[in-house]
């Protein structure tokens, strides 16, 4: 899977994608990550891709040109599945909607500025607004980053066999459970018992009623659902 990232904020997405897993997943050719600076799709002698928003207002708003000759100068060598732009206006990202993007060739990530782009770019350009919840952001950068790990995790062999995406909190409508690891006994705190049994079967019943019972508790809308 490719994924193109058209930011004014280059910068902020630089090391987010060069360690642990996403970092793999790219070594293996899993996954293609391409980050694309608006500003060299700017031609104007001061490289301006904002402006100030007619009918007056506070904050800037990012031309259409740059982003019209960006995306189009990458959709002429392949074709795209999406065209994403990230907003706080958008449905809201979950599981569903990362697992049916994973299944996709190549999208378009496009991040806006916090007062937001050029109306023109969201009705031509755009296939799909994502936001990736109820809060508002400086930008859309961060918010693409989150997609991109949702994303990717999930494409065929980005993760190893032991780093399942089956088991996930979501993947089957329930929270993931607790975790342990050694020592056994940590400052007075003992790992339950069941976990050293050795018996996996009575081990799977319990998960599975841990992971019950947290949902319950957490996030009862999800067993509703
Ligand atoms: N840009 C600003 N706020 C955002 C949000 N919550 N999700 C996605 N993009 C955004």
């Amino acid at each position: 899977m490719r994924i193109d990232i058209v930011t004014g904020l280059p910068k902020l997405l630089e090391s987010p994608f060069q360690e642990s897993i996403l970092k793999r997943g790219q070594a293996k050719g899993r996954i293609e990550l391409h980050v694309h600076d608006l500003r060299e799709f700017a031609h104007d002698k001061h490289q301006s891709i904002d402006d100030t928003p007619y009918g007056g207002g506070a904050g800037m708003i990012l031309k259409p040109e740059p982003i019209f000759e960006c995306i189009e100068h990458l959709q002429k060598a392949r074709q795209y599945d999406e065209v994403i732009y990230l907003t706080a206006d958008g449905e809201t990202l979950d599981q569903s909607i990362a697992n049916e993007l994973s299944l996709c060739q190549n999208i378009i990530l496009l991040c806006g500025h916090y007062k937001g782009i050029d109306e023109r770019v969201r009705e031509t350009l755009v296939t799909r607004e994502i936001s990736i919840g109820d809060y508002v952001l400086t930008g859309g950068e961060l918010a693409a980053a989150v997609l991109v790990d949702a994303v990717a995790r999930l494409v065929p062999g980005v993760l190893n066999d032991g780093e399942s995406a089956l088991t996930d909190s979501f993947q089957d409508g329930l929270l993931g459970g607790p975790q342990f690891t050694k020592p056994a006994e940590f400052r007075g705190l003992k790992v339950p018992d069941i976990l050293l049994s050795g018996n996996h079967s009575e081990i799977a019943k319990w998960r599975e009623e841990q992971r019950n019972e947290r949902t319950k508790s957490r996030r009862h809308d999800m067993l509703e659902r």
